[in-house]
């Protein structure tokens, strides 16, 4: 099988599986939901990483296969599921376009797959084959479901007051505005921070910005029975776990890999940067604003743990029928 790409989470598997949110229920109860109950004997969660998504639809169905090209992702998906003692996922090394192979290593008929997941690996693969493989692979009715994070935003909570907040979000109807100075001013730096980070993606950012909107021409040309929907959800973060989160993206590790290089010992850490200058803007004082990055481990970091200062991030769910 053709496992081609580079294995970039040699290191970060561990944080990964710890500190990335799960996806939240309501989001795993609809994407269920568009199965009905008799015909959820196999999904198959493409680019499942360390497994968050697989382990989270392994109740739901028979049985869920979770496939992914990084060894170091699936040794940690591996033990996640073995600790949680889920008996029905069986994971798979291979590409995002190998899953007709797949499914006749496991004699899995087509019939029986009815759900296939991509979260958040989606504009990491090569698009167009993956499109013609679900095409030419899997029987109409086969649901297809893409979820994304862009990058995450600051906002007023009194936004989240409004009960019709999440579909306007959704319609795009509104785009994300800051309500207060500082909150425009926070949302700038991590704008910032995030175009610069966007260039070490290994994938054109823009792409997850639209929401994949940007492949929607070509899958309506694909989908000869198209139907699709989408979901927005908001998920509060809180500073710490905007810093734990951040750390687990292959995009900032490269990032950093880029700044040591061009800066030997001038380098510093763009993220702890990040930190350091919200809780200046938020007026904390947690003494690690006059301390350089490279004794930022040394801190105990946990201290971000008592600001409560959150960071949205906008989690979307495009949902396709074969
Ligand atoms: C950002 S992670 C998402 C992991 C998981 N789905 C989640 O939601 O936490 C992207 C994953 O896609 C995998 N990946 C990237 N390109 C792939 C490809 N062509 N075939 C299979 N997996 C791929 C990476 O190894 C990585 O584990």
């Amino acid at each position: 099988m053709a496992v081609t790409k580079m294995d970039d989470y040699k290191t970060e598997s561990n944080l990964y599986d710890q500190f990335r949110p799960s996806y939240p229920p309501e989001l795993v109860n609809k994407i269920v939901s568009l199965v009905s109950e008799e015909k959820r004997h196999w999904a198959i969660d493409v680019g499942c990483g360390t497994g968050l998504l697989t382990r989270q639809l392994a109740p739901h169905f028979g049985h869920v296969m979770g496939v992914d090209s990084s060894g170091k992702q699936l040794e940690v998906a591996n033990k996640s599921a073995q600790q949680s003692a889920i008996k029905n996922i069986v994971f798979e090394k291979a590409g995002a376009t190998d899953l007709g192979q797949l499914m006749t290593k496991h004699s899995i008929k087509p019939q029986q797959v009815s759900l296939v997941t991509v979260g958040e690996a989606f504009h990491w693969f090569d698009t167009d084959h993956f499109m013609n493989q679900i095409v030419g692979t899997f029987l109409k009715g086969t649901s297809l479901v893409l979820i994304g994070y862009p990058r995450p935003f600051v906002l007023s909570p009194k936004c989240m007051d409004d009960k019709d907040f999440t579909q306007k979000l959704c319609n795009q109807e509104i785009i994300t505005q800051p309500v207060t100075q500082l909150h425009g001013q926070i949302d700038d730096l991590i704008d910032r921070f995030y175009r610069k980070m966007g260039l070490y993606a290994g994938f054109d950012w823009s792409i997850l910005e639209s929401e994949y909107r940007c492949y929607e021409k070509d899958f309506e040309a694909k989908f000869s029975h198209f139907s699709s929907q989408r979901m927005v959800q908001i998920i509060p973060v809180s500073l710490y776990g905007f810093y734990l989160n951040t750390q687990t993206s292959s995009a900032y590790n490269r990032y950093c890999i880029a700044e040591k290089e061009k800066r030997g010992d001038t380098f510093s850490d763009k993220l702890f940067d990040l930190i350091r200058d919200i809780m200046k803007l938020i007026g904390q004082d947690l003494s690690v604003h006059s301390i350089t990055s490279r004794q930022f481990e040394k801190v105990d970091v946990k201290k971000l743990e008592s600001v409560s200062f959150y960071i949205y991030y906008k989690l979307f769910a495009y949902y396709l029928t074969v």
